[in-house]
């Protein structure tokens, strides 16, 4: 009768609704053949960035670090060091003792970098960090000592020396004026002297995924590869200088930071991106730049989740249609949101809590969705990025003409650290993608700090050897 009609209808409302629903994350869920082929793209811009005549052009830009070794273990002395473009600002005084015993001692104090002031003037943010580093010399008690620096600033630099670096581009959620094209470290001793109250000497400046490596190196001799996947995503290698054409040189290897997010800023992702990728790159401050890191870092995770419940909220499927103030905030869902909503402790009442604490009601269905949304993103996330760290892999062992490769990557970055099932999946990609390759990972004990500290001691002993 007519009652049983209406049972059907709803019963094929639900079941077309939860195919839409499907459909929609199908784009997301990707073949081996596509990965693969990710891999294989990410090696051709590596050549790309590599060699003189495309470098220009490249997108992914391999820039040369002018760090030649991993430690050795007799770097010694005091440092201070900066750590600039991830979580938090941070300062820090790091003591390393070289001899039988090698020790590393840290001392940090955390500052915050408000809004205004990230996308302010060059001249407020370097008076705002010089303004942090006199309050961390006064808390330690150490003004007047001219201390060695180094300077880890996670953002791409061009670099002609250790202590040169012309910034390229601002990433992430930063955009203050009169900073690109600047060589940054003297944008640093500039507001230094204009403070007139203390010295410091700039050595080095240094990419996240460098100080990572070279921390790890410093326990490991096989760490040859640094990796941050956090609020941003890239990685750094070990490459033979004759292969780095910019340089030049015969002999040897250089760290190359590779600024692997701005991978696809050609185009040459547009197959795999969907139209959520799409909208999340549109509200960002850089648009068309980073598409990569857009798809796998800690930073754009949460947006592509919201731009998808929005749309399935438009649609019909979500939230009974009706499209909230939060969800139409930028950066609601944290890392550390989509790492608890996809713990496997939790309980769905549990999601449905966390959703009410962002703003959201949401029906038991509704935490249902959702959850699959945020495990569905990213897996995608974990697996494109294990794509680029098997495409980086597998050049090194070409490099050394090895049919099979031993080696450790460094790892930082919130993503990795804190979110329940990304590194399992990131690491069972690039076993897949990259099988002559045993990659064993370590993670970083504070690599900004540390590692600047140990290049900057790299730095100092190389100054010293040079001038007498
Ligand atoms: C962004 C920066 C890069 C940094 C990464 C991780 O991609 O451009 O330099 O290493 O974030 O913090």
């Amino acid at each position: 009768g007519k009652g049983a009609a209406m049972v059907t209808a709803v019963a094929y409302r639900l079941t077309d609704q939860a195919r839409q629903i499907q459909e929609t994350m199908a784009e997301f869920r990707l073949s081996k053949g596509q990965l693969l082929e990710v891999k294989k793209r990410m090696r051709m811009e590596i050549e790309r960035g590599l060699k003189k005549e495309t470098h220009k052009e490249a997108t992914v830009k391999m820039l040369p670090t002018f760090v030649r070794s991993t430690p050795d273990g007799t770097e010694n002395g005091d440092f201070l060091a900066l750590d600039l473009g991830g979580t938090n600002f941070r300062v820090l005084l790091v003591k390393i003792r070289s001899g039988k015993k090698r020790t590393v001692e840290m001392h940090n104090k955390i500052y915050a970098i408000p809004i205004e002031v990230m996308q302010g003037t060059g001249e407020e943010l370097f008076d705002h960090i010089v303004h942090c580093i006199s309050d961390f010399l006064d808390y330690m008690g150490m003004k007047s000592a001219r201390l060695p620096l180094g300077f880890t600033f996670s953002f791409p630099c061009h670099q002609t020396s250790l202590d040169a670096g012309i910034l390229v581009t601002w990433t992430k959620g930063f955009k203050a004026t009169d900073c690109e094209g600047e060589d940054v470290v003297e944008l640093l001793r500039e507001a230094i002297k204009r403070k007139e109250e203390f010295e410091l000497d700039v050595v080095a400046i240094v990419n996240d995924t460098v100080g990572t490596m070279m921390t790890c190196a410093y326990e490991e001799p096989t760490c040859e590869v640094g990796l941050i996947a956090g609020t941003g995503s890239n990685a750094c290698y070990m490459e033979e200088l004759k292969n780095i054409e910019i340089v030049g040189g015969t002999e040897g290897r250089m760290c190359v930071n590779m600024e692997w997010g701005a991978f696809g800023d050609n185009g040459c992702l547009d197959d795999i991106r969907t139209k959520y990728d799409q909208a999340v790159d549109e509200n960002s401050l850089n648009e068309g730049k980073q598409r990569y890191e857009k798809m796998c870092s800690g930073m754009y995770l949460g947006e592509i989740v919201r731009q998808i419940l929005i749309d399935l909220t438009k649609r019909g499927f979500l939230f009974r249609g009706q499209i909230s103030e939060t969800l139409k905030t930028r950066g609601i869902f944290e890392t550390k949101f989509l790492s608890q909503i996809e713990s496997d402790r939790l309980a769905l009442l549990q999601v449905r809590a966390i959703l009410q604490q962002l703003g959201l009601d949401s029906t038991c269905d509704d935490s249902i969705i959702v959850k699959e949304v945020c495990g569905t993103v990213s897996r995608r996330a974990a697996q494109i990025c294990g794509a680029g760290m098997a495409a980086v892999v597998d050049k090194i062992r070409e490099n050394r003409g090895l049919d099979h490769l031993d080696i450790t990557v460094g790892v930082d970055g919130t993503l990795y650290k804190l979110h329940p099932h990304f590194s399992r999946i990131f690491h069972q990609t690039v076993k897949e993608l990259a099988p002559k390759c045993d990659v064993n990972f370590l993670l970083s004990e504070d690599g900004s700090g540390k590692g600047a500290a140990l290049i900057t001691a790299v730095g100092c002993r190389q100054r010293d050897q040079r001038s007498g």
